[in-house]
């Protein structure tokens, strides 16, 4: 064996340039090499985990095998850098710069709208670059798998797409001259001229053209280093671990039997989760990277074989090249693979993750495994000793992450069996998302038929997800076996397997119910699929039932698309004024770039140090003692902070409540900051977190749930009432009475950036600078400031812009910002301070689970007379702003309905969850729901469409009062009702709907249409305000600076269109910077859809007094150009520079009198979705949504349907996907994007249209426009009504109630129990009434 080197020098090339690491570190992951080693922060932190695509690189490498050179997507969060040996990495900064020549797929993408926030930009932009340089032209399918493994949580991806499917070849766009003759690949098919409407938010004429030989080409250097392999092994060694990576299979195996409990690294999919987010160490790991023998795959007459250290997408291009070689009977195995591969975590990880790494990890949440072993795969196991095989099945997994391999042992080959004649194989699996998600259950079957005969020769049923190792459903196989395939084989295996496949009530993973009756889904699947197929063949089965083959139908995940229509600025607008028009993001090319800054992207300044929070780990508890002595004792840990250490106040104050920063004697809730542990780096504070000791004394009550809150009588005041009418009045006067509930479960914000701040002290009469990514900078100012005892006048705050807020990053970056000040203010140092993703959702905590209980009376032709609604929300431990929160979701109660006897109250529950906070909608979703599923239900009732009982509830004429007496017109709303309703094709599409229901036994669909009316503004009025600062300079540039923030939502776009306007100078000489404390005090939050609003006042009113001075000038000399213009009053001695303000309207409510203008205005529209259930599964695919918006005279079309287009797609999640989970004890379970799933790109409505309604306008905010942030969020709402239409057409043919309860989020779970199929009614036990669940409804 070739002796390894002391430590290697690590040769690898970033953006064309070489790097020769000497000391490279194998903890070391390219992300955090990139970002602050390199300089390189284009490449973002998202996640660590794999699970968000924010970090996608490009990475190139010699194969010597196909002697060419190959790119992958990768995500360098779990790329270490040892592994990049003679690899050529390509960062989004050596793509393209807006220094020298954007990339075509930077610019399309801006151009194209596609970049909010901008933070998962660059990833985007990795993704589809590596795409073009495998395939200049690629087709729809593969720009839409290029993009599964990149999570947006701003735009919806709709436009996203728009801009890279640009780059299709136009043979391969889906062909579809589909309604309105449009084709997916057009934008802005047509302009009506004579409606001012158009459909074009950008051009394509001037893209600049794709030329593949600009890139950057690889290194030839890299090229002559892998055509000359020498077979030495590389050696690495950091701290704490030793990196050994051998060429030769044979210095593997002695490496194996040295070190046997080092493990195998390759893909580090499922290492370096371990490593980075729970913090494994293992002192030596032995790369299998550069053995060859690993990656070969091979042909032979009986099958594949496959190198373990071949990649998934390896194996899918090779799998899939078998599939077009050999006849479909002899290639079911692969066919069934590719289906598994297909959904199997995304491009990003495919391309770095083995299936020897997918197998040896155990996991039964894999999928891989089930498939194999029902194919009969064979393992070639290797070791010093020889070569041996085994078969990949039951036994071969011993425990949960152990196999039956000897540690001294390496998988060295699978062989994947060709499927013969009378063989079927399938494969199956049910995630949260249907695209990059674990699997909750995954099977694979096999059954093999006496020759020409319906009799089973031989059954194999695996399991992965119901135990801790792959299942074999043994006793079912062994019984079935010698059976005729037919009904009766079916009852039997359903029985059998329900005997046979038992789940403890407390498994971990939870959804026990479903797991099991998915056993039986899916073997019923398998049965109609074979039937189906043995009929095919001409053998002698039954027919199957018609009905049945709906069953079978597999959802394709499809690329978005869809009108979106606006009205055109009028003729005589001047074409340089740009208010009104589909303008640019204006750091849209920054942040393509990777050039636009955020927080954490700010170099480290001399001495800067890191802050990590140390937590609670119990709900509710003393704290006897902290013990930071071990933590303290590790070298470069610089101190410890708790309480005692904060200068100022330990307690952030809000309208008078107090909420601790550090939790001095008591803990209320798990994930409550108890102490912060301050380092030189951010790497060491994390591991001397894990060294801090807190004993505890559990404390008494302690309960989390909204039902034990109730029982505790535990809520915090104020209570809230509304109430118009006589209510009970309203009940005697109904024809029926209805008394239901709905539970909404809360949702995580999920803002790409993490949370975080540095924190700079002046060394000068106590100043602090900070750098934050908050919403409401003047908050975090004042909190900094008491905490520190210093006056506001000392501290400033700079926010560039924030990766994402909806809400999140108002009230908690407060609290942090302190804590990090605090750290600084002690140390004299820089402090750094960056939420890991797992942390920011156990501490910062999200939007409110909410529960509605109601009482309605209605007449039989679906009037309501009287409601009365009780609202309970979870609050969690402290109140933040979940009384306005609560007030909001009352305030929304009625929607656009007239309840002429309405009554709400509201109850915010104190309970030992994390404190609930702002989320985009700020409680109107909730409110709004629980009012449409009033309107649902009563419908349902009545036997009648749900749309005609919200017509005829519907505010009417040109004037109402809302129920809390604001006078408002509903005009708008209802036009946007009865344009939704047009636009979507409403009535012909229902009844669609009710055929392909009548016809599909295993599969419903269902449709649902709701109007909105949203109150824009602050209840509370003082907030109405705006400020803002513009300077002109000499050179004619003008410098906007106002008090909102830009958080993706183009506040800033906004404000410099307004200045524009107003100063008649071009969008390009006007810049926003910043938004700091120090240019405008005192700003309220960017929060409330009223952002723009204000700002946008504010920018007015500061350019309109600049004008105003510049105007005698201009006068006397009209031939003046600006710059002329500006130094000429310089020279008068005019001032340049003036601050604008906003008095907005004094809102407020008198909730003792049930009254007052709460809200500015409102914003209406109306939403209509399709969906279509599975009911074997619960799997649903989003079919259409229209939409209907009123958004005044939009100041930029292209960024209010980016709003309401990610607002919507934002609460599908809510209502969908998106689902916390806490365990018996408080604890947050789902703390990444692992376990927690946002939409992803396929949950995107296969069809999206999107229309600002016409002629509208708004006399209240500027230039007539509306604020749109929040109100599109609830339309989410509309797929999960659809969604239980869907499941009550499931029941009806069943013959079960119509009524049903079903909470929000509608989960593939709750969808297939509602359904309450054969499967789920067979499978149900009545075991687990008392047991300890895995996880709670909180
Ligand atoms: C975001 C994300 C999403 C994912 N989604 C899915 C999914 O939907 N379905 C699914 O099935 N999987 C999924 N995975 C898991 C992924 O498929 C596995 O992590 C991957 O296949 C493991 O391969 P690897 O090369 O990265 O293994 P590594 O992490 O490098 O190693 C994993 C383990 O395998 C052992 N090992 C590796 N090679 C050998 C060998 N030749 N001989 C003996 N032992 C060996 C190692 O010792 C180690 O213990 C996902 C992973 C991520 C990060
Ligand atoms: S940070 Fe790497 S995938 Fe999320
Ligand atoms: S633009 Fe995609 S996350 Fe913000």
């Amino acid at each position: 064996m070739a002796s390894p080197a002391k430590s290697s020098e690590l040769i690898f090339y970033i953006n064309g340039k070489k790097v020769v690491e000497k000391n490279a570190d194998p903890e070391e992951m390219l992300l955090g090499y990139l970002r602050r080693k390199v300089g390189l922060t284009g490449t973002k932190y998202g996640c660590g985990e794999g699970g968000c695509g924010a970090c996608t690189i490009m990475v190139s490498r010699y194969d010597p095998v196909q002697d060419s050179v190959h790119h992958s997507a990768v995500t360098a969060c779990l790329l270490p850098i040892c592994s990049l040996y003679g690899a050529a990495v390509v960062t989004v900064e050596g793509v393209g710069s807006t220094k020298t020549k954007l990339h075509p797929v930077q610019e399309r993408i801006a151009k194209a709208h596609g970049s909010q926030c901008g933070f998962c930009t660059p990833g985007m932009v990795m993704s589809m670059y590596t795409l073009l340089r495998n395939k200049p032209k690629p087709t729809m399918e593969e720009i839409r798998e290029t993009l599964e493994g990149n999570l947006c949580r701003c735009t919806g991806y709709r436009p996203i797409v728009d801009g890279f499917k640009s780059f299709c070849d136009k043979q391969q766009c889906c062909q579809n001259k589909e309604e309105g003759g449009k084709c997916c690949m057009e934008n802005g098919y047509f302009h009506d001229q004579e409606e001012d409407v158009s459909e074009e938010l950008f051009g394509t004429e001037d893209f600049l053209p794709h030329d593949p030989t600009q890139d950057i080409i690889f290194p030839p250097e890299l090229l002559l280093m892998g055509k000359k392999q020498d077979g030495g092994q590389l050696c690495f060694q950091g701290d704490r671990v030793k990196w050994i990576s051998p060429a030769l299979l044979k210095d593997l195996a002695h490496l194996k039997a040295q070190y046997p409990d080092a493990p195998l690294l390759v893909g580090n999919t499922t290492l370096g989760p371990k490593m980075n987010l729970n913090r494994a160490v293992y002192p030596v790991l032995l790369h299998t990277g550069r053995i060859p023998e690993l990656r070969a795959i091979s042909r032979s007459s009986n099958g594949l074989r496959v190198g373990a250290g071949c990649s998934l997408s390896a194996l899918k291009d090779a799998l899939q090249r078998g599939m077009e070689q050999l006849n479909p009977e002899k290639s079911r195995v692969y066919q069934a693979l590719v289906q598994t591969l297909q959904c199997l975590a995304a491009k990003q990880i495919r391309n770095v993750a083995t299936i020897g790494g997918n197998i040896m990890s155990a996991d039964p949440k894999y999928d891989l495994s089930s498939v194999l072993a029902a194919a009969e795969s064979t393992l070639h196991i290797v070791s010093t000793a020889g070569v041996r095989e085994v078969c990949l099945n039951e036994e071969f997994f011993t425990g949960f992450g152990k196999t039956a391999l000897r540690p001294d042992e390496i998988l060295l080959a699978i062989d994947i069996p060709h499927s013969k004649p009378w063989e079927f194989v399938s494969a199956f699996r049910q995630a949260q998302r249907r695209e990059f998600a674990f699997s909750i259950l995954n099977a694979g079957m096999r059954v093999v038929f006496r020759d020409e005969s319906p009799v089973v020769e031989s059954l194999d049923l695996f399991y992965g997800g119901v135990g801790p190792t792959l299942v074999k459903a043994r006793t079912t196989c062994k019984e079935l076996t010698g059976r005729v395939w037919d009904e009766k084989l079916l009852a039997e295996g359903t029985q059998l397997l329900r005997e046979e496949i038992s789940l403890s009530p407390t498994a971990p993973g939870g959804r026990v119910e479903y797991r099991r009756t998915l056993v039986l889904s899916f073997f019923f699947k398998f049965y109609v699929q074979v039937l189906l197929e043995l009929k095919q063949k001409g053998i002698a089965v039954s027919d199957p039932p018609p009905e049945y083959l709906s069953a079978l139908e597999q959802y394709r995940n499809e690329l978005p698309h869809g009108h979106h229509t606006f009205q055109m600025v009028p003729e005589v607008q001047p074409f340089t004024d740009p208010v009104g028009r589909p303008r640019m993001h204006q750091a849209a090319f920054q942040q393509a770039t990777g050039e636009a800054q955020y927080y954490d992207d700010i170099p480290a300044v001399q001495g800067e140090l890191f802050v990590s929070m140390v937590t609670s780990t119990r709900a509710h508890a003393k704290i006897m003692s902290i013990d930071a002595s071990a933590a303290l004792a590790m070298p470069g840990v610089v101190t410890f902070i708790t309480a005692e250490h904060v200068p100022g106040q330990n307690r952030r104050l809000w309208f008078g409540n107090i909420e601790e920063l550090f939790a001095e004697e008591e803990v209320i809730c798990v994930g409550q900051i108890i102490g912060a542990i301050v380092a030189e780096s951010r790497e060491l504070a994390k591991r001397a977190l894990r060294l801090v000791i807190v004993t505890y004394e559990d404390v008494l009550p302690v309960f989390f749930t909204i039902e034990e809150a109730i029982e505790h009588q535990s809520f915090f005041e104020p209570k809230r009432k509304l109430e118009r009418g006589n209510v009970e009045e309203g009940f005697e006067r109904s024809d029926h009475i209805l008394e239901g509930e709905l539970y909404m479960g809360g949702q995580e914000h999920f803002y790409m950036e993490t949370q975080g701040v540095i924190a700079v002290p002046r060394g000068e009469a106590g100043e602090m600078e900070l750098y934050v990514a908050t919403q409401h900078a003047a908050y975090t100012q004042e909190v900094v400031g008491l905490t520190l005892g210093v006056e506001s006048n000392k501290i400033t705050c700079h926010v560039k812009r924030l990766g994402g807020g909806f809400g999140g990053k108002v009230m908690k970056i407060a609290s942090l910002s302190a804590i990090t000040a605090t750290a600084a203010y002690r140390t004299g140092r820089a402090v750094r301070c960056v939420l890991e993703r797992g942390d920011d959702m156990l501490i910062t905590s999200g939007r409110h689970p909410f529960l509605g209980k109601y009482k309605v009376g209605y007449m039989n032709d679906g009037t309501i007379l009287a409601a009365d609604i009780t609202y309970y929300s979870n609050g969690g431990c402290t109140l933040d702003e979940s009384s306005f929160i609560m007030e909001k979701a009352l305030l929304h109660m009625d929607n656009g309905y007239k309840i002429p006897h309405l009554r709400g109250r509201g109850f915010v529950c104190r309970t030992f969850l994390p404190s609930y906070t702002a989320f985009r909608g700020f409680g109107g979703p909730q409110g709004l729901t629980i009012i449409e599923s009033v309107l649902h239900e009563v419908a349902a009732k009545c036997g009648l469409p749900a749309h005609q009982v919200r017509e005829v509830n519907m505010y009417q004429g040109e004037s109402s009062l809302t129920h809390h007496r604001q006078l408002f017109s509903p005009t708008d709303m209802l036009r946007c009702w009865s344009e939704c309703l047009e636009k979507s094709d409403y009535e012909e599409r229902l009844l669609a709907v009710q055929r392909f229901n009548s016809s599909n036994r295993w599969r419903k669909r269902g449709m649902s249409i709701v109007p909105l009316k949203f109150g824009i503004g602050f209840s509370k009025g003082f907030y109405n305000q705006g400020a803002a600062l513009v300077n002109i300079y000499k050179d004619g540039s003008v410098l906007v600076s106002h008090g909102g923030t830009e958080m993706g939502q183009g506040i800033n776009t906004k404000a410099i269109q307004i200045a524009s306007r107003i100063l008649k100078v071009p969008m390009s000489s006007i810049h926003v910077k910043e938004t700091c404390t120090g240019n405008v005090p005192n700003a309220a939050p960017s929060a409330a859809s009223f952002g723009t609003d204000a700002v946008g006042m504010a920018v007015k009113n500061a350019c309109e007094k600049l004008m105003g001075r510049l105007e005698p000038i201009k006068k006397k000399n009209p031939e003046y150009t600006w710059k002329k213009l500006v130094v000429e009053a310089y020279c008068q001695k005019i001032s340049l520079s003036a601050t604008g303000f906003f008095m907005g309207p004094h809102t407020g409510v008198d909730w003792e009198r049930s009254e007052g203008t709460a809200y500015y205005y409102f914003t209406f529209g109306a939403c209509c979705s399709e969906v279509e259930i599975d009911c074997l599964t619960g799997d649903h695919k989003n079919i259409r949504t229209d939409i209907v918006m009123d958004v005044g005279r939009s100041l930029n079309p292209a960024l209010d349907i980016g709003q309401v287009e990610g607002g919507f797609v934002q609460g599908l999640g809510l209502y969908t996907i998106e689902e916390l989970q806490f365990s018996p004890d408080g604890a947050l379970r789902t703390r990444g994007p692992s376990d927690y799933k946002i939409p992803a790109l396929s949950d995107v409505p296969h069809i999206l249209n999107t229309h600002l309604l016409t002629n509208a306008g708004n006399p209240h905010a500027i230039y007539s426009s509306k604020g749109i942030g929040e109100p599109p969020v609830f339309f989410g709402c509309t797929v999960f009504f659809a969604i239980k239409e869907a499941i009550a057409a499931a029941r009806r043919e069943r013959g079960l109630s119509e009524s049903f309860s079903l909470s929000s989020p509608a989960t593939a779970e709750k969808i297939h129990m509602a359904c309450q199929e054969t499967f789920t009614t067979a499978a149900s036990s009545s075991e687990g009434g008392r047991c300890r669940p895995w996880a709670i409804n909180v």
